[in-house]
């Protein structure tokens, strides 16, 4: 292990001090360091063997034995020591080096969201009747009886009162999710008097989720304009201005119909070329003049008053306006079709 015989302890001393500092300097991990200093000042080495010996030497030689010992020992430790530290930052070092962030990436995206369909043509269409001078107003979702109904010609036995298009509240059999905007029209006429020209956008429900192309809960837009001397024409170039805005110059025709809190009632239809180019009469919304025993259940003589109102589903206006092809799409929450229209 030791290169020359060594002629007196004071002498080897040196070659193991010196063996000692070049295997620590030579230590380039901290295994190595751990292994050098058990080899050279561990229980079993030759220092430690020394060190044991020097209470059987002769006295005389004690003193300088024991001191150079020492000294060997003290200058192998602060070598290991310093070696220790010096490994233990570069060690540090590396590790930071390694788990270091690289602000140089590119970042984690955070997608920038947008308004839904449906949300996006009820600001349209308000921006629309707000140009016209119209006013927004809004109803509770849970109606009662009485404005979802009986105000709007709908008497008790009505079948559109039944237990299978309504959503009645468990023990409440006066409290229904309103299944059109149109109990809003009561709401408004209950609370100012004409002339009222307002939009009421907002969610209705009904039990129509028979097949998959039917949701339990869609979208409507009220309109109600109540004034002297409001006719036909005036609902229909109304109408006919929204269709323009909306999706531009398409011919428009009012269909007969029937509802029963306007009277005449048509359904506003549009000429329409589906996915295939074919034109078709396209059924747009519900509309009519306000039937007078609607009037008069909110108090307004429908002598001096004549009103028009529609309805129209959201979600249609959508489909129509962005030629979308299944209802079904707006609601799958699926971002590969509602990214097409931010
Ligand atoms: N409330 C009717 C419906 O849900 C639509 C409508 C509103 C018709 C206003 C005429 C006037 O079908």
């Amino acid at each position: 292990m030791y290169p020359a015989e060594p002629v007196t302890e004071t002498e080897e001393l040196a070659q193991i001090e010196q063996s000692a500092l070049r295997d620590v300097s030579s230590a380039s991990t901290l295994d190595d360091l751990a292994a050098a200093r058990v080899r050279h000042t561990g229980r079993r080495s030759r220092l430690a063997e020394i060190l044991g010996s020097i209470g059987s030497l002769a006295a005389v030689r004690r003193g300088e034995v024991g001191r150079a010992a020492n000294l060997a020992r003290r200058a192998i430790e602060s070598a290991l020591d310093a070696r220790q530290k010096a490994l233990d930052e570069e060690e540090l070092g590396a590790r930071l080096a390694e788990d270091a962030a690289d602000v140089t990436l590119p970042g984690d995206p955070h997608p920038i969201g947008a308004l839904h369909l449906v949300h996006q043509i009820r600001l349209e269409i308000e921006d629309i009747f707000l140009a016209l001078g119209y006013e927004i107003a809004d109803g509770p979702e849970v109606e009662t009886g009485y404005h979802n109904f009986t105000a709007l010609n709908m008497p008790e036995g009505h079948p559109a009162r039944s237990l299978t298009d309504t959503f009645f509240v468990d023990g409440h059999p006066d409290r229904a999710l309103r299944s059109q905007t149109s109990p809003v029209q009561i709401r408004v006429l209950e609370r100012r008097d004409p002339p009222v020209y307002v939009i009421a956008p907002g969610a209705v429900y009904r039990r129509d989720d028979v097949d998959a192309t039917h949701s339990p809960m869609f979208h409507q837009l009220e309109g109600l304009a109540v004034d002297r001397d409001l006719t036909m024409a005036h609902l229909k170039g109304t109408l006919l201005h929204l269709v323009r805005e909306l999706i531009g110059d398409h011919e428009v025709r009012l269909h007969p119909d029937f509802f029963p809190f306007t009277e005449p009632s048509v359904q506003v239809q549009v000429r329409w070329a589906d996915r295939h180019g074919t034109a078709r009469w396209l059924e747009l919304l519900g509309a009519g003049m306000v039937d007078p025993n609607v009037l008069r259940a909110c108090d307004v003589d429908p002598e001096r008053w004549q009103g028009f109102a529609f309805g129209a589903g959201l979600d249609r206006l959508a489909m129509v306006r962005h030629g979308v092809p299944d209802l079904r799409l707006l609601f799958e929450s699926d971002l590969r079709f509602l990214e097409q229209f931010r």
